[in-house]
């Protein structure tokens, strides 16, 4: 007999707005994967792998791309690729390279992070913030400052989205200043959509931009690291290096490509968070209105909460110390509707209870519930 499968959203299950990672390989991927033309990847090209590197080329507005298993490992080697040992690199606080990638920036690059302040609005840092912090020569025994290392969108603000303007003018600044630019846009796509623009115009004077398919997208696996043909050339002995070179991966790059024909239905996320988030303000919580799929809230209790949120059936994350929940394409309207009655309103302590007047027994709803705990997540 097969394993019953665990419900994503429903009516009686738990809505799962941990991440726009949870979702599952639609038909038309499983299919799609089924039908994969494959070859040794390690030896040669595989055909579909190479399709998708090229497609995902073509988007980023880049001479070549290479596909990864994953995000972390695409934004590693365009570090390990930038920096040598001791370098500086700056990023803006929070950023995913900076804080949940293991320090491999540090350990395996060799760099040395500096976050800055987001002082051009939430995930933002200005040209000036930049120009600033590159420096000039100094004496021999200050490090050199070579990268900057960019988020778009930033996971960690909430989903913001870098408009191109800005983007060429912090990029711009960066370049000046003698610096190499890589663009984290492991949810680049979701920043086109909402800004309905072609990703490409989001990826000017960048060296290097890391895309992940996982993220919003729906496939199962897999990122690609993008930049010039000599940059593709050396990141594929970084990836065989570091044990991402994979033999029929074409399997894994139609999934992708199905992804990539579906990127516009990442708006329908968009607006399904903008919905949550407002029917969240209603019922007292102080989420902001997001740009894009990711809902924060502050909160003072964040273990309490996810819990509280998981007993009433609605699986969160956390993201730098508040509750996180992302609307993605296996959760509907009517899903996120039931996820905030679930949630209801953010002092639920009944009347009764304030008074001193509740018996035992009563306005627990852990006791009632028996929903999967959450997991704390930084994807
Ligand atoms: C902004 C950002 N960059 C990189 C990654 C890493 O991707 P992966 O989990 O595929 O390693 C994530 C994961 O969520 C992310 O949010």
């Amino acid at each position: 007999m097969r394993p019953a499968r665990a419900r994503r959203s429903s009516s009686d299950g738990p809505v799962d707005l941990r991440s726009d990672t949870v979702t599952r390989p639609t038909k038309r991927m499983r299919e799609a994967m089924a039908a994969a033309e494959v070859d040794d990847d390690v030896l040669g090209h595989d055909p579909t792998m190479r399709e998708l590197e090229t497609r995902v080329a073509g988007l980023l507005g880049t001479d070549d791309a290479l596909w990864t298993p994953t995000g972390s490992m695409g934004n590693l080697i365009a570090l390990m690729s930038h920096l040598r040992r001791g370098d500086c690199f700056l990023a803006p606080a929070g950023a995913h390279v900076l804080e949940a990638e293991l320090g491999t920036a540090a350990w395996l690059a060799g760099g040395m992070p500096r976050p800055l302040p987001h002082d051009a609005g939430p995930g933002k840092v200005s040209p000036g913030a930049v120009r600033r912090a590159a420096g000039g020569a100094g004496p021999y025994y200050t490090m050199r400052t070579t990268l900057l290392c960019l988020e778009n969108t930033h996971n960690a603000a909430g989903g913001t989205v870098t408009a191109p303007d800005e983007h060429a003018g912090v990029a711009a600044a960066a370049r000046a200043a003698g610096l190499r630019v890589h663009l984290d846009g492991a949810r680049l796509w979701h920043a086109a959509v909402a800004l309905g623009v072609p990703p490409a115009t989001l990826t000017v004077g960048a060296d290097t931009v890391q895309v992940c398919f996982s993220k919003g997208l729906g496939a199962p696996v897999g990122s690609a690291v993008a930049g010039s043909t000599e940059f593709v050339q050396e990141a594929r002995r970084l990836r065989k290096m570091l044990g991402g070179g994979v033999r029929q991966g074409g399997v894994l790059a139609a999934a992708a490509l199905v992804g990539l024909d579906r990127m516009e239905r990442l708006a329908d996320d968009h607006a399904k968070a903008r919905l949550l988030a407002a029917g969240l303000r209603e019922r007292g919580w102080s989420a902001g209105i997001p740009e894009t799929n990711i809902v924060l809230i502050p909160v003072a209790d964040l273990d309490g909460t996810l819990r509280r949120f998981a007993d009433a059936g609605v699986l969160a994350s956390s993201m730098d110390g508040k509750v996180r929940l992302m609307p993605h394409a296996d959760v509907s309207e009517a899903d996120i509707a039931a996820a905030l009655d679930r949630i209801g309103p953010v002092d639920p302590t009944p009347t009764v209870e304030r008074m001193g007047l509740a018996g035992p027994g009563l306005g627990s709803s852990t006791r009632r519930s028996g929903h999967t705990p959450v997991r704390r997540t930084r994807r």
